[in-house]
């Protein structure tokens, strides 16, 4: 237990220009392999399957593999706002331990899911007391997945505390969720909490050329700076937009990624703020009115 105490915390550095080099070799061999092309929105075919393809977050990711890579994986408490890996980095680990057939070792429960007390209780009590067999399983321990944990009860959580306590030989917790400050002190003192920031520009950069270069997509740098600008960290929204882009437009201009979030055009707020500063208010907004009806609708 006392490694378990001192990784309380541990706190991601927006700031590692260091990651992923050398894990760039690694990236996206897996992410392509397994995807029925068209059908799939590309935030689940370019779901991290390895821990190695998580961008940024090496210290987060580099911990908790080595953690699993020993077998001492602690209950986890993993949150920051959307879209920047926390449960891809949870389905990684359950791969990782199990293999192939990590379904079966994993229990996932999230908001969506009924999660009352008596459920949780009932569920995790079927799911931890019964044994499993996974081919090429390096664990026997299974893995309870309560994504989206913010949204549990106080009651709810109050009951897990116990829960947790009871099946801790025979499976590890991961709680996942945006607000950390919406888990009881309990829970929280139960595991070992990791933040995941929002991605640095560099990383949503690096991961977004990824998937232009596998899709073959025409990006030029304009457009790919957009992207990076629009999404603000989070990996999810930069691919969705990506995506959209491509739907709508040939090419993912600066333009056409703007049209497609329907965001006005730096230059086009930049114009119109310097009407508004040097003309009369009557003229900013006749001109505004002439060249850009559309955002005065
Ligand atoms: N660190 C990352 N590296 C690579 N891809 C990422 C990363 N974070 C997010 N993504 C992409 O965004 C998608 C969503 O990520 P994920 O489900 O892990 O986010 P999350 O942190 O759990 O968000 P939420 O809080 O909304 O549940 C993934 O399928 C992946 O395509
Ligand atoms: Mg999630």
């Amino acid at each position: 237990m006392a490694e378990v105490i001192s990784l309380m915390d541990i706190d991601e550095d927006d700031n590692h220009q260091k990651q992923n080099h050398s894990h760039k070799q690694n990236k996206g061999k897996s992410d392509v392999a397994a995807t029925d092309a068209k059908a799939t929105p590309w935030v689940e075919k370019y779901r991290p399957q390895s821990l190695a393809d998580v961008a940024a977050h090496r210290d987060i990711v580099d911990t908790i593999d080595r953690l699993t890579s020993e077998n001492r994986l602690p209950h986890l408490l993993l949150y920051g706002p959307p879209g920047t890996g926390k449960t891809s980095t949870i389905l990684a680990v359950a791969r990782k331990l199990y293999g192939a057939q990590y379904h079966n070792m994993i229990l996932e429960l999230n908001a969506s899911d009924d999660r009352g007390i008596d459920v949780v209780r009932q569920q995790i009590q079927d799911f931890a007391s019964t044994q499993s067999f996974s081919f090429g399983a390096k664990s026997s321990v299974k893995l309870i997945l309560l994504d989206e944990a913010d949204a549990m009860t106080k009651d709810a959580q109050f009951a897990l505390r116990r829960v947790i306590e009871k099946y801790t030989k025979n499976a590890r917790f991961a709680l996942i969720c945006n607000h950390v400050n919406k888990i009881i002190p309990a829970l929280q003192s139960r595991c070992t909490r990791f933040r995941f920031a929002p991605l640095d520009p560099i990383h949503v950069s690096e991961r977004l050329k990824h998937v232009i270069e596998a899709e073959g997509l025409d990006a030029p740098d304009s457009g790919l700076a957009a992207l990076v600008r629009l999404s603000n960290g989070d990996m999810r929204k930069a691919l969705n937009i990506l995506q959209s882009t491509h739907m709508a437009s040939q090419q993912i201009t600066e333009e056409a990624v703007y049209l497609c979030t329907g965001n006005p055009l730096p230059k086009d707020i930049e114009q119109i703020s310097y009407w508004l500063l040097n003309e009369s208010f009557m003229e900013s907004f006749t001109r505004t009115h002439l060249n850009f009806s559309e955002y005065l609708k």
